[in-house]
C-alpha cells in the first residue's frame, strides 16, 4: 500500500519556522514543481497564513490562493481551519463558518482539514456541514495531547463520533510532536480496527523523535503523512519529505514521487530560505531539535513565544520555572490540548502565575471566558479551588458556544458597503477586523490610477499585491 504524503512547507513549515513570515511570491516559485511532483495534497492556506498575509505581509491571503490554483492544476490544495474559530483566535458564528468555506472552496480549496482545540465535536459541526455542502473533503482532525483523560479509548470514541458526522478521512493532529512511536503504533493500529476513514498523521519533527513514529504509524497502516520540503523541514516543522521518499522507496509503502522535482523545487526553496536566515525573519534556534519538550509537552511554537514574552519583561531568568508551570496550568483547566488558542491562553497565564508568584491573581480574559465553557467542554475536569477563586459561582455555559452568536454577515456586508469590495474581504473583515481593514484601505488607496495600472499589472502579476 502506497503511502500518501501531504506536502506542508508552503503552510505548516514557513508557520513553525519563521512566523508564516514567507511570502506569495516565494510561495508561487516553487509551486509548479510540488504540483507535478505526485503529493495527494499540498497544504498551502489556514492557520496562521491569513493573520500573516495581512497583519505583516501586506498581501490579501485570497489572492495567493488564486494564484496558487492556477498554478497548480493536478494537485489538490489543502487548509486547516479552527472549526468554530475560523482562521482565528474567537468563536465566530455559524453563517460567517459557512461563508468562509464557501469561499475557500470556491477559490482553490480542495481538502479542509478542521480541528478543535479541546476536541469538542459541537465547534467541529458547522464547518463539517459546510464542507459536505460545497463538495469539499472534510478532514477531521483530532488534536493529539497527553493526559490521564487522553487514551486510546478516548480517540477512539471521537473518531467514531467524527465518521457518524460524516468526515470523508480522519488526521491526528501532534502539533506538539510528542507522539512516541510505540504510542503512534498502538493508537494507529486500534484506529484502523475500529473505523473505515483513511488516516493522516500530522506530526511536527521538534522532538526528533517524527521519523521513528511516523515509520510506526506506517506499519500500523496509517494511509498519509504530512511532510514538508527539505530546507523548511526539521526542528519545529515537518520531517523532510525527500528523506522519506528514501526511506519508503521499494518497499511496498512507496510514496511514487517524483525526486528530481523534489530536488529541483528544494534547489530553488534553499536560496529564498537562506534570505530569511540572513534577515533574522529565520531563526537558527527553531532548526534544532528539543528533546525536551517530551518532558513539559510544549509545543515549539509555543517555546518561542514564551521566550519572547519573558524577554520582553526581562524575565528570562524565569524561564524554566515557567516551563514547569505549563504543565500545572493545563492539569488546572482540565488538560486542554497545547494548541491554538488555547497554548496562548495557557502559556501567557504560566507566565503571569511565575511573574507574580501567586497563582491566578491576574487572569487573562481568554482564561476567564474558558472557564465559563465560551470555548467548549473542558476534557478533564477544571481544579475547584482555581474555578472558584477565578469566576465565584458564575454561571458554566453548557450548549455550544456558537448558539448564542447572532449572525453577523449581512450586518458586515452592509456596513462596509462601498468600502468592501467582495464577499471575500468582508470575510476577512469579519475575522481581522481592524487588522483587515487597514489593510485594505492600504489595499485600494495604493491601487495605481487607470493610466499605470496595466504597467503596474504587468511587473507585479503573481505577487499578490
Ligand atoms: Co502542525
Amino acid at each position: 500500500m502506497s503511502v500518501k504524503i501531504v506536502e506542508t512547507s508552503m503552510r505548516d513549515g514557513h508557520q513553525s519556522l519563521m512566523a508564516t513570515r514567507m511570502t506569495t511570491k516565494d510561495i508561487l516559485s516553487i509551486i509548479p514543481e510540488l504540483d507535478q511532483a505526485g503529493f495527494h495534497a499540498l497544504e498551502v492556506w489556514g492557520g496562521a497564513t491569513f493573520d500573516a498575509c495581512l497583519r505583516f505581509l501586506d498581501e490579501d491571503p485570497w489572492e495567493r490562493l488564486r494564484e496558487i490554483k492556477k498554478l497548480a492544476p493536478n494537485t489538490k490544495l489543502q487548509m486547516l481551519f479552527r472549526g468554530q474559530n475560523i482562521l482565528g483566535y474567537r468563536h465566530y458564528p455559524d453563517d460567517i463558518v459557512d461563508k468562509f468555506v464557501q469561499k475557500s472552496i470556491e477559490n482553490g480549496i480542495d481538502i479542509i482539514r478542521i480541528f478543535d482545540a479541546l476536541n469538542d465535536v459541537r465547534n467541529l459541526k458547522s464547518a463539517v456541514d459546510a464542507t459536505k455542502k460545497y463538495g469539499g473533503h472534510c478532514q477531521i482532525a483530532l488534536s493529539y495531547t497527553t493526559s490521564p483523560v487522553h487514551t486510546i479509548d478516548y480517540y477512539v470514541k471521537l473518531a467514531q463520533e467524527v465518521e457518524a458526522m460524516g468526515a470523508d478521512s480522519l488526521c491526528i493532529k501532534d502539533m506538539a510532536g510528542i507522539l512516541l512511536p510505540t504510542d503512534a503504533y498502538n493508537l494507529i493500529k486500534a484506529l484502523k480496527q475500529n473505523t473505515k476513514l483513511p488516516i493522516n498523521l500530522h506530526g511536527h519533527a521538534t522532538a526528533g523523535i517524527m521519523e521513528a513514529t511516523y515509520m510506526k504509524a506506517i506499519e500500523a497502516g496509517v494511509d498519509i503523512i504530512d511532510t514538508a520540503l527539505s530546507p523548511l523541514s526539521g526542528g519545529t516543522s515537518q520531517v523532510a519529505t525527500e528523506s522519506f521518499y528514501h526511506i519508503l522507496k521499494a518497499t511496498p509503502y512507496d510514496t511514487h514521487l517524483d525526486i528530481n522535482l523534489l530536488k529541483k523545487a528544494a534547489e530553488k526553496l534553499t536560496v529564498i530560505k537562506d534570505a530569511y536566515l540572513k534577515n533574522g525573519i529565520l531563526n537558527p534556534k527553531a532548526l534544532t531539535s528539543n528533546p525536551n519538550i517530551l518532558e513539559y509537552q510544549v509545543p515549539g511554537g509555543m517555546l518561542s513565544n514564551l521566550m519572547s514574552q519573558l524577554k520582553e519583561q526581562n524575565q528570562m531568568d524565569d524561564y524554566e520555572k515557567v516551563l514547569k508551570e505549563v504543565p500545572i496550568v493545563r492539569k488546572d483547566l482540565g488538560y486542554p490540548p497545547l494548541v491554538t488558542p488555547i497554548s496562548q491562553m495557557v502559556g501567557t497565564q504560566a507566565v503571569m502565575n511565575v511573574m507574580t508568584r501567586d497563582p491566578y491573581k491576574i487572569v487573562s480574559k481568554e482564561v476567564r471566558e474558558y472557564l465559563h465553557g465560551l470555548y467548549g467542554k473542558a476534557p478533564a475536569k477544571v481544579n475547584a479551588l482555581v474555578l472558584a477563586k477565578i469566576i465565584g459561582d458564575d454561571e458554566i455555559i453548557t450548549h455550544r458556544p456558537a448558539d448564542d452568536l447572532p449572525p453577523e454577515f449581512e450586518d458586515l456586508k452592509k456596513k462596509y458597503e462601498g468600502f468592501a469590495k467582495s464577499d471575500e474581504d468582508i470575510l476577512s473583515i469579519a475575522l481581522f477586523g481592524k487588522v483587515a481593514i487597514s489593510f485594505l484601505e492600504k489595499k485600494y488607496q495604493e491601487k495605481p490610477k487607470p493610466k499605470q495600472e496595466v504597467y503596474a499589472f504587468s511587473v507585479t502579476v503573481g505577487d499578490g499585491d
